[in-house]
């Protein structure tokens, strides 16, 4: 299927704070020189921030991670959930056509996405809030036909209820995901033949269901303002909070990578050359630093593992200001590495 930039394109994009701290978490979760890496997750935030993936937004994602624009935009091109064109307000629904939903009515479904949203796919609905498409086979034919509408699956759809459901969401419902015929999950339609014991008295709803349900997020986009779901040694919380917060917090912001996670610098003891009668450390035997790094931390006059193993706070922030890669000094615990390195 031919998968196109569309015609129309904003100006420019940005993430917003929230989704840019976010990002750089992302980020710092790849090895030097592997940050390219990020390009999925930080592509789908983009595209949960606009409601889909801009040409702006592709750039924007590429220069972040160092990447020629051509290489971020065959990621977003090859995939199916990043969508090139605008879509509706409320949803856009992607209809499976392949063999097993196609014998059990996928062309059904198609007609009713014509009628009820607009005539061809990637169109708009004319109160804008809906768009649909057909795509291949999503991964549960055992449950054919079935759509998936933003993050969940619709499954064992007829026309009537795939119209329903379109119904419920236009009046600012979402009905639960799942089966829709009264299955579980995918046993037979006349009831379990095994393992029939663990009947009685299960959740109503197969665990997908249930956590798409208690989660919410089915049409709902991502807009920063969930728990952040930053990396580990994030702390697991707000750093923009903890940005702002006292002094004793600063340390904790700067993990996340922030802008506005500022600590104090400090230039640490540089060398011009490894010390009289000794040949440099390798530093690569440190957790994190690879070839490249070693060379650049060469470069900026440091050579061996004592001198790595004296910094301090300030002294990371100062070399970290001089990495393109935030965040792994602390993440790989170097000054530990490096004393223990030392000690040997
Ligand atoms: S054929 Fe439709 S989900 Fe596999």
């Amino acid at each position: 299927m031919l998968r196109r930039l569309s015609q129309d394109q904003p100006d420019s994009f940005a993430f917003t704070p929230a989704n840019l701290e976010w990002a750089r978490a992302q980020i710092t979760k790849y090895p030097e020189g592997r940050q390219a890496s990020a390009i999925i997750p930080l592509l789908w935030r983009a595209q949960e921030q606009e409601g889909w993936l801009t040409r702006p937004a592709i750039e924007y994602v590429a220069e972040m991670l160092g990447m020629e624009y051509i290489r971020a935009l065959e990621v977003a091109t090859f995939y199916f959930m990043f969508q090139l064109q605008p879509v509706g307000s409320i949803a856009h629904v992607q209809v499976c056509g392949t063999l097993s939903c196609m014998i059990c009515g996928a062309e059904d479904l198609i007609a009713v996405c014509r009628d009820k949203i607009a005539a061809e796919p990637h169109a708009l609905s004319p109160d804008g809030k809906f768009s649909w498409e057909e795509v291949e086979c999503l991964g549960a034919c055992s449950n054919a036909p079935m759509v998936q509408i933003g993050k969940d699956y619709y499954e064992d759809l007829t026309t009537e209820k795939f119209a329903w459901l379109l119904d419920e969401l236009a009046a600012g419902r979402v009905p639960t995901p799942g089966p829709q015929n009264g299955r579980y999950v995918s046993e037979p339609e006349g009831g379990l033949t095994s393992l029939a014991e663990y009947e009685a008295g299960r959740d109503p709803l197969n665990a997908s269901a249930r956590l798409a349900t208690d989660i919410g997020d089915t049409v709902k986009r991502i807009d920063g303002t969930e728990v952040p779901l930053l990396t580990p040694w994030g702390k697991q919380s707000g750093c923009a909070e903890a940005a702002e917060a006292a002094p004793v917090a600063a340390e904790k912001a700067e993990h996340c990578g922030s802008p506005a996670a500022e600590v104090a610098e400090a230039e640490p003891e540089r060398l011009s050359a490894p010390r009289a009668g000794r040949a440099a450390d390798d530093l690569k035997k440190i957790t994190g630093v690879g070839p490249k790094l070693e060379a650049l931390l060469n470069e900026m006059g440091f050579y061996h593992y004592d001198q790595i193993a004296a910094w301090g706070p300030a002294e990371i922030a100062w070399v970290d200001a001089r990495l393109t890669f935030k965040g792994r000094i602390e993440r790989d615990d170097w000054v530990a590495q490096a004393t223990e390195l030392a000690g040997n």
